[in-house]
């Protein structure tokens, strides 16, 4: 039963554009340092259900969105194979890295038995939201979590993951298609817990070679909606191919997802004219804009994105995550100016 803004305008063209934003959850709002004291270890954090819980409420006592997402992170998976993925304060997440052809890829992992808090929570949550909020429940696109778990860390151009593919293609392909079944796992698991959307991140496809973007980005994509459908998950799903530039459009027509999220770097009248029309678009405002106070330019550029998405499936969102240094007044007058444009449809 489809109810919800969201997800109502991703099955048809809707007269109110619907609004949330990427990393709503996080450090840009004081009170999650209250909670994220109460708990150092970042992972812990993630495995406690009060504080998941308390996390993912925190940005609706500041906000008139229209969804929450579940607080975690994509790098859950990673730890519940056991990776050894640690976040460390200025430096964020490591882990043990993976060596191409020698590391035992771990096969046969219950991901959902490791992620049990995850379950729970969105039990919780959707018991308490307000029935308009949809929950959106979300993990790494197979791409993204490779190049963290050979790389075991950050990197500006993920060389050893692209080596890797290269060089130990069977090994690489053995890996992303392991991911696939954990990934299709945990978000079969997200949406039977009660999740109204399900959102795949893949921050790092721009580091694919293009002759693989297809290989390593579009066809895993495919993939895991189709383990989901085939399980009888009918809910959408929201993919993220963060500056996959040109690529976004087979992207967009092959991948199986309902709505492509893009970046702020995507020219959208650009999108407009090349995207998929089937399919919805999420995005795209620069998350930089909401930092100065006052923005200048903030209310002219809101209004842009809304006119060129006119008649056009179209979620409101920025087009990566909010910054800690975003401000809350700045992201409020975004909402408002969203929930009063009028469209034509
Ligand atoms: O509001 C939300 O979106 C909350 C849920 C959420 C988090 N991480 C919480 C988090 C989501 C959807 C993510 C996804 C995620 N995690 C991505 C994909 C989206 C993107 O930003 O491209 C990636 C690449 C990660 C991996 C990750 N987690 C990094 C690189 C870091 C450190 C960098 C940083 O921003 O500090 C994290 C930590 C993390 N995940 C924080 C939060 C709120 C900060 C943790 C803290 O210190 O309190």
């Amino acid at each position: 039963m489809i109810n919800n803004l969201i997800s109502r305008t991703i099955s048809n063209k809707e007269l109110n554009v619907p609004v949330w934003f990427l990393r709503q959850a996080g450090r840009h709002i004081p009170e999650y340092f209250e909670i994220r004291k109460k708990e150092k270890n970042f992972i812990k954090f993630c495995l406690n259900e009060k504080l998941i819980i308390e996390s993912s409420f925190l940005p609706l006592k500041y906000y008139d969105l229209d969804a929450a997402i579940i607080f975690s992170d994509i790098l859950m998976i990673p730890w519940a194979m056991n990776r050894n993925v640690k976040f460390t304060e200025n430096f964020g997440p490591h882990m043990d890295p993976m060596i191409p052809d020698e590391t035992k890829i771990p096969q046969n992992v219950s991901i959902c038995s490791k992620l049990v808090p995850l379950k729970n929570s969105i039990i919780s949550l959707k018991k308490k939201l307000p029935a308009q909020i949809e929950l959106i429940g979300f993990a790494g696109a197979p791409w993204t979590l490779a190049c963290y778990m050979i790389e075991g860390k950050g990197s500006k151009d993920f060389i050893n993951t692209r080596k890797a593919l290269w060089s130990s293609n069977n090994w690489f392909f053995e890996l992303i298609e392991t991911l696939i079944i954990y990934i299709a796992d945990k978000l079969e698991m997200q949406s039977r817990a009660g999740a109204d959307i399900l959102m795949l991140f893949d921050t790092w496809s721009h580091m694919i070679p293009n002759n693989f973007f297809y290989d390593c980005a579009i066809r895993p994509t495919a993939k895991i909606i189709d383990i989901l459908r085939s399980r009888k998950i009918f809910k959408p799903v929201i993919g993220f191919p963060f500056k996959a530039g040109a690529s976004l459009v087979r992207y967009s027509f092959e991948s199986h997802v309902d709505c492509i999220a893009l970046d702020w770097s995507v020219d959208l009248s650009w999108a407009k004219m090349n995207i998929n029309k089937d399919i919805a678009i999420q995005g795209n405002l620069d998350p930089a804009s909401l930092i100065p106070s006052p923005s200048l330019h903030l209310k002219e550029n809101v209004l842009s994105i809304l006119d060129i998405m006119n008649g056009r499936k179209f979620i409101f969102n920025v087009g990566h995550g909010l910054t800690p240094d975003c401000k809350i007044d700045n992201v409020k007058e975004v909402i408002s100016i969203v929930k009063k444009y009028n469209r034509k449809i």
